[in-house]
């Protein structure tokens, strides 16, 4: 039996649903356990793409069970919505349930999402404005509604009576927004609650059970080590613990049941929304690289900043995760560049660093020291094997491992779930 996590090792995006979904062929389980549709994992599957935001990237694979674990948010609208979408193309969704410990995204988190950003002004975190912060932040505050409440009709609308009495204070006293109508939203999601009701189960028992009887189960983390609340650039990250710990608590799993941890990174660094970026190119290496690697957001459709990969931070993601393994994508893209940087430490205050700082401030001190690379400009989205690859290739994915010191075991040469090299 195995029980594997994959993980963000920089600011998300890394290409983990690709993962996942490769991964999940010999899974029995797929359990998503942080954050909620902020997340887009793309897949491209004997050629046609899904981008999925709430569902576990397992789903494709026929009799999977796919969990949306506890540590999760989710809003009934999307999550229908996009089940919806899944059967269209011919996926069945019978095999998904959803915790009944998750918390529910309410449409005045998502107005609160919006008015909190607007309010921030220069400051805004650029969120995804999909009601995640505030919805974490109720569920801290003791006064979120969990997915075991919305199906129950009286409950349900007790919740949202009494917190209605608050939120549309905030709403109008500090922001100026309109209120909401309780009634109107207890109406519209009693029916969600309806179509959903035979998925919500206590999915710790499952996830439990199924750890005793021996299966293999994949545990699929959104975001990244980045983002995370705790180990991210704070304040400019979600409002989760996408880290690999973050398994126990948002689906219910003892550390020592864990067994692999994959983390996933790009060769190069990509970021949507605001905050520091050591390494970024806001210049035509940036640009070349954003239209390389079609870096445009799979949820906002915003275009990703971009830059050279940072070993500081892969070093920094492997000890936070116990990183077991390093899955490397757009290996392909980074390799049609003549030139290419990789940061191998910082250079702050006239020192050499090779730690992340904590504080902002800090950070914004911080120099990358560059090592060189020459590219390998040939075409590799067809290569299967290891040896297959160019030299130049091999040299920067060594470089990789000796820095972080996490072997490389899976490499990615294109969007296909069969472009995947596993050394
Ligand atoms: P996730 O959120 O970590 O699942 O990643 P996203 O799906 O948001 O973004 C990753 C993007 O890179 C998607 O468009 C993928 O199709 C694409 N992708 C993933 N791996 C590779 C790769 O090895 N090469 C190329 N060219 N594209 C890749
Ligand atoms: P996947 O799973 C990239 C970013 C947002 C913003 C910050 C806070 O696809 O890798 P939030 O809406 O969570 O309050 O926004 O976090 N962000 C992501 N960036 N990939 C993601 O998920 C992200 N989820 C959130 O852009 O900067
Ligand atoms: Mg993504």
């Amino acid at each position: 039996m195995a029980t594997r996590v994959v993980v963000g090792t920089q600011w998300g995006d890394e290409g983990k649903g690709k993962y996942i979904d490769m991964l999940a062929g010999d899974s029995d389980m797929v359990v998503r356990f942080s954050g909620g549709n902020n997340a887009g994992h793309t897949i491209v599957a004997d050629g046609v793409k899904y981008a999925l935001h709430l569902i576990p990237s397992g789903i494709l694979h026929k009799g999977k069970t796919c969990i949306i674990g506890n540590g999760v948010v989710v809003d009934p609208a999307v999550l229908l919505k996009e089940m919806k979408g899944l059967n269209e193309k011919g996926v069945s969704t019978d095999n998904l349930l959803i915790s009944d410990r998750a918390h529910v995204i309410m449409p005045y988190h998502k107005e609160l999402d919006e008015l909190q950003e607007k309010f921030r002004g220069s400051n805004s975190i650029g969120t995804t404005k999909r009601g995640i912060g505030p919805a974490y932040s109720d569920k801290t505050e003791r006064s979120g509604i969990r997915v075991c409440d919305l199906i129950d009709e009286e409950v349900f609308a007790q919740k949202v009576r009494a917190n209605l009495e608050v939120k549309n204070l905030i709403i109008e006293k500090v922001y100026g927004g309109e209120k909401f109508d309780a009634e109107q939203i207890i109406s519209e999601y009693s029916a969600y609650a309806k179509e959903l009701k035979k998925h919500v189960v206590d999915t710790n028992d499952i996830v439990f059970d199924a750890i005793e009887a021996g299966k293999n189960i994949l545990f699929e983390g959104a975001q990244a080590t980045f983002l995370d609340l705790d180990f991210g650039t704070y304040p400019y990250v979600t409002s989760s613990n996408p880290v690999a710990g973050g398994v126990c608590t948002g689906a219910g799993v003892g550390p020592v049941s864990i067994n692999e941890v994959y983390g996933v990174l790009k060769a190069y660094t990509s970021r949507v929304g605001a905050g520091p970026f050591p390494t970024e190119q806001d210049n035509e290496i940036g640009d070349t690289i954003r239209e390389l690697g079609w870096e445009y957001g799979t949820t906002t459709g915003r275009p990703r900043r971009c830059g050279w990969l940072d070993a500081v931070m892969i070093r920094y993601a492997a000890r936070v995760n116990g990183l077991t393994a390093l899955a490397i994508n757009h290996v392909d893209t980074i390799g049609k560049l003549d030139k290419i940087k990789l940061c191998v430490a910082y250079k702050k205050d006239g020192a050499v660093i090779k730690h992340f700082p904590s504080s902002l401030k800090e950070l914004a001190k911080c120099e990358p020291v560059y090592e060189d690379f020459d590219g390998w400009n040939v075409d590799i989205s067809n290569v299967k094997t290891y040896d297959g690859l160019p030299e130049n290739a091999k040299k920067y994915l060594k470089r990789i491992e000796e820095l972080t010191g996490v072997k490389v075991k899976f490499i990615g040469v294109g969007k296909d779930r069969e472009q995947t090299i596993t050394v």
